[in-house]
This record gives structure tokens, C-alpha cells and sequence, in this order.
């Protein structure tokens, strides 16, 4: 461990230098192999560097999610406004058409029901590597519970996801749970993203916060935030710019782009953030006119 004695007290996140460009646009990620090259390819676009996720992976631990009712109905008209499709092997086997032609990132663990005691208990890897190439997809997600009792275990299940992601050239994304009794501080952001990282995954889910900023730099990896509960949509689109222009390399959103008014049009908003560097109010009020279109 390192010294007590003579560290720095103060915390330095250097935020006006740049992360090192080694070769490849994906922060972090130019020491890889083609193959996991090629999948972080499809699932950032390399143009912009940034990714639209559209998350309905919800259904494995909370059953029929307001808005995802019907996988089949909810999720096929937004496909072709995302980047990726994030969901789990089930849902998408069943519910999205083989010719979509987009990155899938699939939920590749298995975690506790929100009828269970603790959410963070019980959880582990609910599928085999064989299939998620078989299903062809660009990215595993690992639930993780850091300062949870499920810790320890969802812990064990990312690295085992890093090592065959590694030998397949699959990249993890490494998913910061906020259950009940973990507090949404900086700090726990800090440390959560930072310790997924160094445990291997290749890119990392996380909450937006107070200086995010911080977050994403001292985190080696993209960060991508997740959405949370539903907001009014000016706000969604609001954390989504903040998230974007403190350096976030995308936007994971389920509940705040599928129980919007307008689904279609909230998630072309979200995108104007993410791919064309509009700003919440310009995007805002593209909602609104993509909404009365
Ligand atoms: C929570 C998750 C989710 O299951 C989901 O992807 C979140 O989507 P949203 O919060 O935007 O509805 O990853 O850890």
C-alpha cells in the first residue's frame, strides 16, 4: 500500500489536460485487439465518438416496466434512432428483427428481483460466451454493486466477463448499481467507475452527479450514464447535455426515452446531444416540433 506519509492530501484530476490519443478514438481502449476494436466501433459512432444506448433491459429484475409492457411494440419503432440496443438475450431474440442492423449491448447477468430483500444479493453471470457471439453481440453488461452485500460476488462475475470478453474480443460494460442504500455522492461515483475500470471493463454505466467531470477524468475508460427514473423530458435532455459536455461518451436512457409522450421524438432529441453537439435547448425544442410532426 502506498505511504501515508508524504502523499498528496489534495485530490488533482487535472481537468484542462486532454486523456492521451494512442491510436485509436476510444479513450483508453488503442491497446486492444482488432476484433474488440471493430465492436467498440459499432457501438460508438467514430465519427462523433459518442453512443445512443437505448436500454430495455429493465424486464429481468422488474417484469413489465411502465412503457415496455410490449417488448414488441415498444422497442422497434426506436431502433433506427440508436446507436445500441441494450437488452437481454430473451428480449431481444424475441422481440427485435435479425435484419436491424444495429450494435447490441446484452444484459448478461442475472440479479436479484425487486421483490427480493436486497437487490444486490444473489446475482451472477446468466450467460455463456458461445451465446453472446452467437447472438453476434458488441458488448456484455455486468451488474455491479459496489458498498452492497452483493459486492463481493458481482465483483467475481465482472472480472470472469472481463477474461472471456478478452479472449473473444467482446467488451464489457461494467454497470454501477445504485441500490437503496447506497448514497449518490461524487465520491461513490469516483470510486465506482474507477474500480470497474481497473477491473478490466472497457467502458462503464454510471449515474450523472455533481462534478462529473472529475468522474469521467479519473476514470480510463468512456463513461456512458444511465438515465434513471423519468424526468420531465426538458430535464432529461438537460442531464443528458450536462453528462455529454463533462465528457460522457454517451447516453444509456430506458425509462426516460420509452415513458416520454413521444418516444421517437425524445430519443431524436437525446441524439442531437449525443452525435451533433446540440445544446438541451436547442434540443428541447426540437422535441417539441418532432413532437407535433
Ligand atoms: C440499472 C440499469 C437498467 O436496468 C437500465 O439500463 C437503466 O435504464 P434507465 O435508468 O435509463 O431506465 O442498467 O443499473
Amino acid at each position: 500500500m502506498a505511504d501515508a506519509v508524504g502523499n498528496k492530501v489534495a485530490k488533482d484530476y487535472h481537468l484542462d489536460v486532454a486523456p492521451p490519443v494512442d491510436g485509436f478514438f476510444a479513450k483508453g481502449l488503442g491497446h486492444t485487439d482488432w476484433g474488440m476494436k471493430n465492436r467498440l466501433s459499432r457501438l460508438f459512432n467514430p465519427k462523433s465518438g459518442n453512443s445512443l444506448m437505448l436500454a430495455f433491459d429493465h424486464g429481468y429484475i422488474m417484469g413489465p416496466t411502465a412503457g415496455l409492457e410490449r417488448l414488441d411494440l415498444a422497442i422497434p419503432p426506436l431502433m433506427d434512432e440508436v446507436d445500441v440496443l441494450m437488452g437481454t438475450r430473451g428480449a431481444i431474440r424475441s422481440c427485435i428483427p435479425p435484419t436491424c442492423g444495429k450494435a447490441v449491448c446484452l444484459r448478461a447477468t442475472y440479479d436479484s428481483s425487486v421483490l427480493y430483500e436486497d437487490m444486490s444479493v444473489g446475482n451472477g453471470l446468466g450467460m455463456d460466451m458461445d451465446d453472446v457471439l452467437r447472438m453476434n453481440a458488441s458488448a456484455i453488461a455486468i451488474q455491479t454493486f459496489i458498498g452492497a452485500p452483493g459486492e463481493r460476488d458481482s465483483l467475481e462475475t465482472l472480472c470472469r466477463a472481463v477474461d472471456e470478453g478478452n479472449r473473444y474480443g467482446v467488451p464489457v460494460l461494467g454497470v454501477t448499481a445504485v441500490g437503496k442504500q447506497m448514497a449518490r455522492t461524487t465520491e461513490y461515483f469516483l470510486l465506482a467507475t474507477r474500480l470497474l475500470a481497473e477491473l478490466g471493463a472497457s467502458i462503464i454505466k454510471t449515474y450523472y452527479c455533481d462534478d462529473f467531470e472529475k468522474v469521467v477524468a479519473a476514470c480510463p475508460v468512456p463513461i456512458v450514464i444511465a438515465g434513471g427514473k423519468k424526468l420531465p423530458e426538458a430535464e432529461a435532455l438537460t442531464m443528458a447535455y450536462r453528462a455529454i459536455s463533462d465528457g460522457a461518451r454517451g447516453v444509456d436512457m430506458g425509462r426516460n426515452i420509452f415513458q416520454s409522450t413521444h418516444p421517437k421524438a425524445m430519443c431524436q432529441a437525446v441524439a442531437k446531444i449525443v452525435h451533433e453537439g446540440y445544446n438541451d435547448r436547442e434540443a428541447y425544442e426540437f422535441f417539441l416540433e418532432a413532437s407535433n410532426a
